[in-house]
């Protein structure tokens, strides 16, 4: 019997979606306002799941005073009210589009899970836009 547990959380951030290798023009016409040179910013929110087991001694799959620190460390502490292209070493070089946001946070995040757990991480870029990465 396998149990999934949620946390909510969510940061504020700025970026520029971009491709160094092409010309201006085109990326205006891939990435749109999102290619903005001056940048713009999103209420970017996170909904991270952990599922296994139930532990019989605490009847916890896990605490979610340690999963909510753990989001804490490695999301919110480093991502909110940054600039991801300039101030994130992991955007230095990579485009910061949800899907690239959502792997890096998940890498981030399963360092610190339980081997016996699995994660999957969901971040919305705005109301309607989400994404989701479960390791495969
Ligand atoms: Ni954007």
């Amino acid at each position: 019997m396998k149990v999934k547990v949620s946390r909510k959380a969510h940061f504020n951030a700025a970026h520029r979606l971009y491709n160094r290798e092409w010309s201006d023009d085109r990326n205006a016409e891939i990435f749109g306002k999102c290619s903005n040179p001056n940048y713009h910013g999103h209420n970017y929110e996170l909904i991270v799941s952990v599922t296994g087991e139930i532990h019989p001694e605490t009847g916890f799959v896990m605490d979610m005073k340690v999963l909510k620190t753990i989001i804490r460390e490695e999301v919110e502490d480093p991502f909110d009210h940054k600039n991801l292209n300039e101030e994130v070493d992991e955007f230095k070089t990579l485009n910061p589009t949800a899907e690239n946001i959502v792997v890096v946070i998940w890498n981030k995040i399963r360092g610190r899970i339980p081997e016996g757990l699995s994660l999957e991480v969901i971040l919305y870029e705005t109301p309607r836009n989400f994404v989701s990465y479960d390791g495969n």
